[in-house]
């Protein structure tokens, strides 16, 4: 693919599509939570992370020592790996969340990634692929960066087929960007399947990216080894207390979160009527599976003021954002696709 030009001069404006985060401006009362906890910030937080653990474990339907909470998904994600121990195996999809595969480096564990079939977890490879050294299994569900989703009975036939000396991690950053059918949540399985933890964060649809605490779901044994491993302090008192005033907006939270589902399907329509192939999201993102453009294409975009997470000979991630900013990148891409593939544009017209 040659190289187009792009945008004559480079766009002022950045508009940030490329970390998955809320668009949405915190609420006041998350803001008052966060100014009203400022006050302390002379003495330690809480390290038991006590009132957000009891609010979860409430919102959820579980007792407190089955609730850890950290600072962000990925405290509790790279707790997981050291739990797996060095010389151990990891088995995880591939393309999907690019942390798995640094934590594993860091951390001695040897990676067995399986790749995508049609953009989607392929459950049965990654069973087949377990062997007796494998201590950790992580599903991205939906999948970052594809956005794709694994059902519950196709977990479950997947569950049934890890040894129970074997954890399975269920990251679900993105759960409350799901609107499909079978997307009701791994939790209905951490009864029956004692080995396997959900993760879930509060910086995606609950808007606190900037704040750092997520939380994970799962058995007292192993939520207390994951406990005795955190750093002392590690969630800090504005965190904490954000997050449970976030919990109490939750519906006000979830409009916006049916306002960003309304995006993904419009951004997702249009490329689609561009030519391009994107597979059906259930995050706040979509997937462009380019290939050798993905570099050029996000350089096209970057010149057009939008960032986007580019993984080079791969695809793009393109955040969904607020009206406007989607909007910039659809010119871009409609731009861009005028300019090097007019013939597959479905519409015919040029916008
Ligand atoms: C799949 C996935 N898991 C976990 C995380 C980490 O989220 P947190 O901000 O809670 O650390 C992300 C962040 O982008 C993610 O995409």
């Amino acid at each position: 693919m040659r190289e187009a030009a792009g945008p004559t001069a480079p766009h002022a404006v950045t508009r940030v599509l490329s970390r998955n985060e809320s668009s949405h401006s915190p609420l006041p009362d998350i803001v008052a939570a966060v100014a009203a906890s400022g006050r302390d910030v002379n003495r330690y937080p809480d390290p038991a992370c006590a009132d957000l653990t009891l609010a979860l474990a409430h919102r959820h339907g579980v007792t407190p020592d089955r609730v850890a909470v950290g600072a962000g998904s990925c405290a509790l994600l790279q707790a997981l790996f050291q739990l797996a121990g060095p010389g151990a195996t990891a088995v995880y999809a591939w393309r999907s969340f690019e942390y798995y595969p640094i934590l594993a480096g860091h951390l001695g564990i040897h990676s067995e990634r399986v790749p995508l079939a049609d953009d989607a977890h392929d459950l049965t490879a990654m069973a087949d692929r377990i062997t007796a050294t494998t201590r950790l299994v992580v599903v991205c569900n939906p999948n970052n960066p594809t956005g794709t989703l694994v059902g519950l009975d196709h977990l479950r036939a997947f569950l049934d087929r890890v040894p129970p000396t074997c954890l399975v991690a269920l990251d679900e950053a993105y759960f409350e960007y799901v609107d499909a059918p079978v997307g009701t949540g791994g939790l209905a399985l951490c009864d029956t399947y004692p080995n396997l933890v959900v993760l879930r964060t509060f910086s995606k649809a609950y808007g606190l990216a900037g704040l750092r605490v997520g939380y994970l779901i799962g058995a007292p044994r192993i939520v207390a080894s994951l406990c005795e491993m955190s750093l002392p302090y590690a969630v800090s008192g504005p965190a904490q207390h954000a997050a449970v005033a976030a919990l109490g907006l939750e519906e006000v939270l979830l409009t916006r979160v049916r306002e960003t589902i309304t995006e993904r399907t419009r951004v997702r329509a249009a490329l689609l009527a561009d030519g391009f192939a994107v597979p059906a999201s259930q995050a706040n993102f979509v997937w462009l599976g380019l290939g050798e453009d993905a570099g050029p294409f996000g350089r096209w975009c970057a010149r057009a003021g939008i960032e986007l997470r580019v993984f080079d000979g791969d695809g793009v991630r393109v955040s969904i954002g607020s009206p406007s900013d989607n909007d910039a990148f659809l010119a871009a891409v409609h731009q861009w696709r005028v300019r090097n593939a007019p013939e597959l544009l479905t519409t015919g017209a040029v916008r």
